[in-house]
């Protein structure tokens, strides 16, 4: 098949295109002295400060202080060290947790379990929300943590963090936020949402594959998960990814000023979308429609249709969207998050996530929805023949 004529990209909470900004600032780190931030030689001090700019850039995103921003080599490990973090501290436990954390936590969880903690997952509503009240019920006089993500990657769908902090700070039971999809989409303050530990990563706001944060509260317990050479505050040892920390600050800065233009956007472009899909293809449902969510990502199911070979022909024309099963030993695997929303495995499967970037334009969401439908009546078409 020949190459498309045009690749376009709508698959931005996998990841995002790197910002030429954190480029620009990453490529007197990557090709220019040796810098080890630790070093206490010219070389090595100009690399802790640029570290340290990173950071405070980093913190000005999540209305943080540099000082309780930890930097880290991925949000996975942001997210496991917070859980993994816990076990080394405490006896084995109880941890209440939404049934679609990132997979980060999840597995996490799930080792602490094989440990002998117990956990409680909580199961969102048909809107792609967890009720407040039923994390806040699951929570008892052995729970340690509560993880609550701020925004779900697939629903794009936001979770009712504050609440949840509040009543379980009041219990004085610690709270989690994965905040990975939501941080430089919506406006993301650590004090207004209340949790003791937050986490991010570079490459879902423009910066580079391989950086991410934690912020800890201040007083909140942590000891360091990785144990080494003591940096970060003896909080995350290994030598610090100069050039990726730059990148991430680069990119940290430009979605804080650009936040609000950014969103009003991207919901400009997903509303073009959603009104042309409505129009064009039949029997399409928009999963959480009326839910709060990202303003950036639509997830959805089109009948009669599989949504794996529906994403590979996209892509073969040309378009990068991700969906919401994959099949795995010829069975269908429903995504852990479609099944704790209640879908069933055929919604599952024929369901699609789009997510818009910055760089898309009202042309590509037009060329985008012309090669859906074009595709979807192509899929469909045996279907009603055998049907006839
Ligand atoms: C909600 C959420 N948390 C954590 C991660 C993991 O981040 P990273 O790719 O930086 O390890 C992702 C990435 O897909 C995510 O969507």
């Amino acid at each position: 098949m020949a190459e498309p004529a045009r690749r376009v990209y709508l698959d931005h909470n996998a990841t995002t295109p790197l910002d030429p900004r954190a480029l620009a600032a990453m490529m007197p780190w990557l090709a220019g002295a040796p810098a080890n931030p630790s070093s206490a030689h010219f070389f090595g001090q100009a690399a802790r400060a640029a570290v340290e700019e990173a950071r405070a850039e980093v913190a000005a995103l999540l209305g943080a202080r540099p000082i309780d921003v930890v930097l880290t080599g991925s949000g996975t490990e942001a997210n496991n060290s917070v859980i993994f973090d816990l076990a080394e501290r405490e006896p084995p436990g109880h941890v209440v947790l939404s049934a679609f954390e990132h997979a980060s936590v999840r597995a996490a969880v799930e080792r602490l379990v094989r440990r002998g903690w117990e956990a409680t997952r909580v199961s969102p509503g048909s809107d792609g929300a967890v009720r407040a009240d039923d994390v806040v019920s699951a929570v008892g006089e052995a729970t340690r943590l509560v993880c609550l993500m701020l925004a779900q990657n697939e629903l794009g769908t936001l979770q009712p963090v504050p609440e949840v902090a509040a009543r379980c700070r009041a219990r004085g039971v610690l709270v989690f936020s994965d905040a990975a999809q939501a941080v430089g989409k919506v406006p993301v303050d650590v004090a207004a949402l209340g949790v003791d530990y937050l986490t991010c990563g570079a490459h879902k706001i423009h910066g580079p594959l391989g950086a991410g944060a934690l912020w800890i509260r201040p007083g909140a317990p942590f000891g360091g998960w990785l144990v080494g050479g003591g940096q970060e505050r003896k909080r995350r040892s290994g030598t610090e990814n100069v050039a990726a920390i730059v990148g991430f600050g680069a990119a940290a800065r430009g979605a804080r000023e650009e936040l609000g233009a950014r969103a009003a956007r991207l919901a400009g472009l997903r509303a073009r979308f959603e009104r042309g899909l409505v129009a064009a293809i039949a029997d399409v449902s928009i999963h959480c429609a009326h839910a709060e969510r990202l303003p950036h990502t639509s997830h959805l199911a089109i009948a009669g249709v599989d949504g794996q070979e529906l994403m590979i022909r996209l892509d073969l024309a040309g378009f990068a969207v991700s969906t919401g099963s994959a099949c795995g030993s010829g069975a269908v695997e429903v995504s852990p998050t479609l099944r704790a929303a209640g879908y069933d495995e055929r919604e599952a499967a024929s369901s699609l996530r789009v997510s818009f970037g910055p760089g898309n334009d009202e042309e590509e969401v037009d060329l985008f929805l012309a090669a859906l439908a074009r595709e979807v009546a192509a899929l469909r078409r045996p279907i009603a023949a055998v049907g006839r």
